[in-house]
């Protein structure tokens, strides 16, 4: 994708490589080991270029192994690139380390960043001071976001005593404690409660929202995606399979369509139109699937409205998720459209 001016992060041809040794198993096997040990070149991220503008929010998907975790810690200056270029917000990450931090807030749904065996409040002041953020700013946004994080409770408790939903509570208070323009989190939702999931999603709405924070969020939970994602990157062995907004994901990859209509109980006429099959019939209720570049749903809606007595209709859409496993399926091969056939009722 080209870079703009609105940019916040820019990625030109980034890789990341990591040598690993092919060793030998067994007893035998590990005495050649010491002789002669060969060693692959796993490529993690393998040549990506994007730009992220101001207050996007960017869905970060790919199977599990796809490079993910490994363009985070890039992004956040923990690991330095084998190749190629990262801008965030005017530093590069793991030179100018400590610039880059004052920008960022990192969740990683995997580990906490608090201290483990302090007081949640003790942890939130020794960031404070390790952020250097000026007492008043602190106090305005620790209030903020202890009330809305219902955080009162917990204040007083080691990290440890926490459960996960509210650890990762904290951990997002903790990341936003200096206000950074960009809030990188890895599955910040994972192992949560469906009402714990919601809240986050929530939460991170309006801070998206209302603090315009660029947020990039990786997640293996294709609901956090649909709930939250304007744009989505999807990495496949460390290449970008898919970038773009959400809505055109769907308008790219899916052509097909599904209708339902529920026809008035005296009316118990059939519906025929070119291009359109009928998948499925009973006196009252008709399914309906035919390919947009056939017909537009628009033609199929007013044709049956003209001729039958309509109680009811439903347009279903695919699901954004089911979208992406299939891209995941098909890898590369799925770049180019694919009619999705799983995907609709
Ligand atoms: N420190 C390392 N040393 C060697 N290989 C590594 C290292 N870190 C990551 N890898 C390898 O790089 C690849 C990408 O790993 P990464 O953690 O970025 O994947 P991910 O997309 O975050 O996956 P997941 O969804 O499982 O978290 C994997 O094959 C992994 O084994
Ligand atoms: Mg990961």
């Amino acid at each position: 994708m080209m870079s703009d001016d609105n940019s916040i992060i820019r990625v030109n041809n980034l890789s990341r490589h990591f040598t690993v040794a092919d060793g030998k198993s067994g007893f035998i096997g590990s005495i050649q080991n010491l002789f002669s040990r060969r060693y692959t070149t796993k490529k993690a991220v393998d040549d990506i270029s994007f730009s992220i503008a101001k207050g996007d929010f960017v869905g970060y998907v790919g199977e599990n192994g796809a490079g993910k975790s490994t363009t985070i810690k890039m992004l956040t200056g923990i690991l330095v690139p084998t190749s190629g270029k990262i801008v965030v917000a005017g530093n590069v990450p793991h030179i100018n380390r400590a610039q880059n931090a004052r920008n960022i807030g990192v969740v990683f749904g995997q580990r906490t960043q608090l201290w483990w065996d302090l007081p949640v409040l003790e942890s939130f002041d020794l960031l404070r001071s390790i952020f250097r953020v000026p007492e008043d700013d602190f106090k305005r946004n620790f209030e903020e976001l202890s009330e809305t994080l219902e955080l009162g409770p917990l204040l007083k408790v080691p990290v440890r005593k926490l459960s996960l939903g509210q650890r990762m509570r904290c951990d997002l208070t903790a990341a936003l404690l200096h206000n950074p323009r960009i809030l990188f989190l890895d599955e910040p939702t994972i192992g949560l409660d469906i009402i714990a999931k919601d809240y986050v999603r929530k939460f991170l709405k309006m801070v998206n929202k209302e603090r315009e924070t660029t947020i990039i969020l990786t997640t293996h939970d294709m609901d956090d995606i649909e709930a939250l994602c304007s744009r989505i990157i999807i990495l496949d062995q460390g290449k970008i399979a898919y970038d773009g907004s959400t809505e055109k994901l769907k308008i790219d990859y899916v052509r097909e369509k599904a209708i339902e209509i529920e026809l008035h109980e005296d009316d118990t006429g059939t519906i025929s139109i070119p291009n359109v099959k009928l998948v499925k019939s009973t006196a009252n209720k008709k399914w309906l699937r035919f390919n947009q570049d056939d017909i537009s749903v628009q033609e199929v809606v007013s044709q049956i409205m003209r001729e039958r007595r309509v109680k009811d209709i439903a347009i279903h859409e695919p699901k954004v998720g089911d979208i992406i496993k299939n891209i995941y399926a098909n890898g590369k091969a799925a770049s180019q459209q694919t009619k999705l056939q799983k995907t609709l009722p």
